[in-house]
């Protein structure tokens, strides 16, 4: 499988939160080379905790810029942040229970998760921003 690759393209034109999302980027391919290395439990675990924390600093800083820009949509994508954590606690709990293959499936989920947040859910924001910004 291979690691997310950052593109020019997944850029939402604002250079603070492209600079986290990288970061994600960054957690989840490192996190997939542990699990794939069948490296131990703890270090997993050690490395979903880091992807944890650093998610839910994420989801703050945007949440916070989203109200401050009185982005219409702000419920509805602090909705879609409470679900998301919640599936990732989930993971890692399969994870910590060392349920077989658990790993590849939650790469795969976290890939396509952060391409389609990025691509199609932060764009909505950052592009009010932008446009708000400029007015
Ligand atoms: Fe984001």
């Amino acid at each position: 499988m291979p690691l997310i690759k950052w593109r020019d393209s997944y850029s939402v034109g604002i250079e603070k939160f492209d600079k986290e999302h990288r970061h994600l980027v960054e957690l989840i391919n490192r996190m997939f080379v542990i699990v794939r290395d069948k490296d131990n439990i703890t270090a997993v675990s050690d490395a979903v905790a880091r992807l944890i924390d650093y998610t839910e600093f994420h989801f703050s800083s945007e949440e916070a810029a989203m109200k401050e820009a009185g982005f219409p949509n702000l419920a509805a994508h602090q909705q879609l942040h409470a679900r998301l954590t919640q599936e990732i606690s989930a993971f890692q709990q399969k994870i910590v229970a060392e349920e077989s293959d658990v790993g590849p499936k939650f790469y795969r989920f976290l890939r396509d998760w952060l391409l389609g947040h990025i691509l199609e859910e932060d764009k909505q924001y950052t592009q009010y921003m932008i446009a708000t910004a400029n007015r």
